[in-house]
């Protein structure tokens, strides 16, 4: 034991470390000798964090020694992992800590008004225009998916971007993401005039909670359709658990050799991105956007094309997509902040704090609808475009680091002991909270049923949302897809009747005609507009999906079930009179254990009783007209 004291003090004198820094941690002091130079640093720098008590019940060296490697690790990767390193986070958790404990107000001395953004209507020149601009600029775009969230409130027993989008396909989240990324790829492709072997890259952020079975999805089905290469997987870490005011890391109540971690937000996707050297790599190769969403929008892509361009048109640093918002509604409005020291910022106010201000602020009826019968602030989506270079020049002065917040649950009024341990979060849409007055930032309002429709909700929950409020449910979210393809065809001159409304898990919705297609086939109004000939109906009970690119609806009478498949050099005119007895839509019992999870989380299913299903796999021109 002589020996390895002494191999201690050596080592402690190389790194120039007074070997009298574990004296407030004597458990510490006896397992010196098993650690290497680099986790005695790690172990000198949590003592001089005041983290002394993490070793307080520490074995015996020769008892749990692997263990106490493990802990050095995962210290190792918590320091790597955070911009600045751990005591950078125990630093600022102090801060937001003693803050919050003061009852703070983030947003004192700031004064809030209405910023100034495009406000887009489906179909109009205008938004024809944006598209067509957004469609052009695509190709100089990444995608950023973040993906590693828990999905609690959902309670599936998966990863989100699994489930079906819509059940009339089964098309996941993933598969309709990746192929919207392709539609879009060979668009732009196609608008540039010329050669043009763009592959728009796609990062997925992941978790722990999310990894492995993200990489399994794309795996078993060969990245659907994507290049595998074009896809690139980034892990976020949890952050370490904080156990009172004064940030002490909280030890993990199941293993006294690991510190408690939780998740750290979706904010992380910035210093992920920046840390793993891709922004640079995409700067270098002529990329100019970044474009970021989340993992249950299926309705996305209806709004990507034209947002794209309004940061084209607009050279937006910043801009966020937004709906329109119904005063206290709750989603987060967009807001310009001007501080009386003259800072100022375009950032998402959460909506329990947007009224609170307004009141303080001089507007005495607070968050109000205006004459539009709708808030002045629009509704924050969180799907954000940034421009590629102000980005990298930003994360480079900050250090990738985004403003985090903390929301411990305090014991008692004292403030002064926290029901479970806590942590710091941070969220990607508080980017623009560092960025200095110069950033253009701004916002493109669409129309909600064209770009919003999350599925976050369990159906128990998602029946408690009171009425008037989205579900945010599986059985809105597909629901809402039919909608907007049902309008968008109606606005292209399709006759589509009135929806009827009917209670799925306790959720009453409308419901429109199940039309689905292939992004290829309608990435932009023009394009639909392009595919849609003549005078067509489709009735309310009918299911139509179109699996091809060029497919055309010429004079189609639809009371049923009709679904096509075509290559994408088959031409497929499809017209006449087609009936038949289609599928019905059957109520499922979200407890009634014995049917699928994908279809309990959704309360209803089909019951396919007829179709006509006609496959064109081989290239030319054909026709589908029934007389
Ligand atoms: P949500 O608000 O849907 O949160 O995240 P969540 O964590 O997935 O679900 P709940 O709150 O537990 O029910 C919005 C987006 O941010 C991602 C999610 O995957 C989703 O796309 N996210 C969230 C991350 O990537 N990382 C996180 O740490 C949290």
């Amino acid at each position: 034991m002589a020996s390895d004291v002494g191999s201690t003090t050596d080592k402690l004198s190389q790194l120039g470390i007074n070997g009298n820094f574990t004296s407030s941690a004597p458990n510490l002091q006896k397992n010196l000798h098993l650690l290497s130079p680099e986790e005695i640093e790690l172990a000198k720098m949590l003592l001089d964090l005041a983290q002394g008590h993490l070793f307080e019940n520490w074995a015996e060296p020769g008892v749990d020694d692997d263990q106490k490697k493990g802990f050095f690790e995962q210290v190792a990767r918590l320091h790597s992992s955070y911009p600045n390193g751990l005591a950078s986070y125990v630093k600022n958790a102090r801060v937001l800590l003693a803050d919050s404990k003061a009852g703070k107000n983030p947003y004192d001395g700031f004064t809030p008004s209405v910023p100034s953004g495009e406000t887009l209507t489906f179909g109009d020149d205008n938004f024809i225009k944006f598209e067509e601009a957004g469609v052009k600029e695509a190709r100089r775009a990444a995608f950023v998916l973040v993906a590693g969230g828990l999905g609690e409130r959902l309670g599936y027993n998966g990863i989100k971007v699994a489930l079906p989008a819509e059940t009339t396909t089964g098309t996941c989240f993933l598969k309709l993401y990746i192929e919207s990324i392709l539609a879009l790829q060979q668009a732009s492709c196609e608008s540039s005039q010329g050669d043009c072997e763009t592959e728009i890259p796609f990062v997925i952020m992941t978790s722990d909670d999310t990894h492995s079975l993200t990489s399994e999805l794309l795996e078993s089905n060969s990245y659907f359709g994507m290049q595998p290469s074009q896809v690139i997987l980034l892990k976020q870490e949890k952050v370490a658990c904080l156990d009172d005011n004064d940030a002490r890391l909280a030890v993990d109540p199941q293993n006294k050799y690991r510190i408690q971690t939780k998740p750290h937000g979706h904010g992380d996707v910035h210093s992920l991105l920046y840390s793993s050297g891709l922004l640079h790599v995409w700067r270098d190769s002529g990329l100019k956007w970044v474009l970021f969403f989340q993992d249950t929008n299926g309705l996305l892509f209806k709004a990507i094309p034209a947002a794209l361009g309004v940061s084209a048109t607009k050279e937006y640093h910043v801009n966020s997509l937004a709906v329109p918002r119904k005063a206290k509604e709750a989603i987060g409005g967009i807001t310009r902040l001007t501080h009386s020291d003259g800072r100022t910022m375009v950032i998402n106010v959460e909506y329990n704090q947007l009224d609170p201000l307004l009141r303080a602020t001089g507007h005495p009826d607070g968050d109000a609808n205006c004459e539009t019968g709708y808030s002045p602030f629009p509704g924050n989506i969180n799907q954000l475009i940034l421009e590629l270079g102000p980005y990298i020049e930003q994360l480079t002065e900050t250090g990738s680091a985004i403003k985090e917040f903390v929301n411990p649950k305090y014991k008692d009024a004292s403030k002064t002991s926290f029901k479970s341990s806590t942590r710091l979060e941070c969220m990607m849409q508080d980017y623009p909270k560092t960025l200095p007055p110069s950033a253009r930032v701004g916002f493109t309002v669409m129309d909600g049923w064209l770009a919003y429709a999350p599925v976050k909700n369990n159906p128990e929950d998602a029946a408690k949302v009171p009425k008037g409020n989205p579900y945010h449910s599986a059985t809105s979210g597909e629901m809402a897809i039919y909608r907007a393809n049902s309008l968008i065809l109606k606005k292209v001159g399709v006759q589509v009747p009135e929806p009827v409304l009917q209670v799925f898990n306790g959720q009453e919705v409308e419901v429109w005609p199940r039309i689905t297609w292939k992004p290829k086939w309608g990435l932009t109004y023009s394009r639909i507009k392009s595919k849609v000939r003549g005078n067509s109906s489709i009735s309310q009970s009918s299911t139509l999906a179109i699996n091809g690119q060029r497919i055309i609806l010429e004079d189609l009478s639809l009371d049923g079930t009709l679904i096509i498949h075509a290559i994408d050099n088959a031409e497929v005119k499809v017209g006449g009179s087609v009936q038949n007895k289609g599928w019905t839509l059957e109520n499922v019992d979200c407890k009634d254990n014995s049917e699928p999870e994908v279809l309990r989380l959704r309360g209803f299913k089909f019951n396919k009783i007829e179709q006509l299903e006609e496959k064109y796999s081989e290239p030319g021109n054909f026709s589908l007209k029934k007389p």
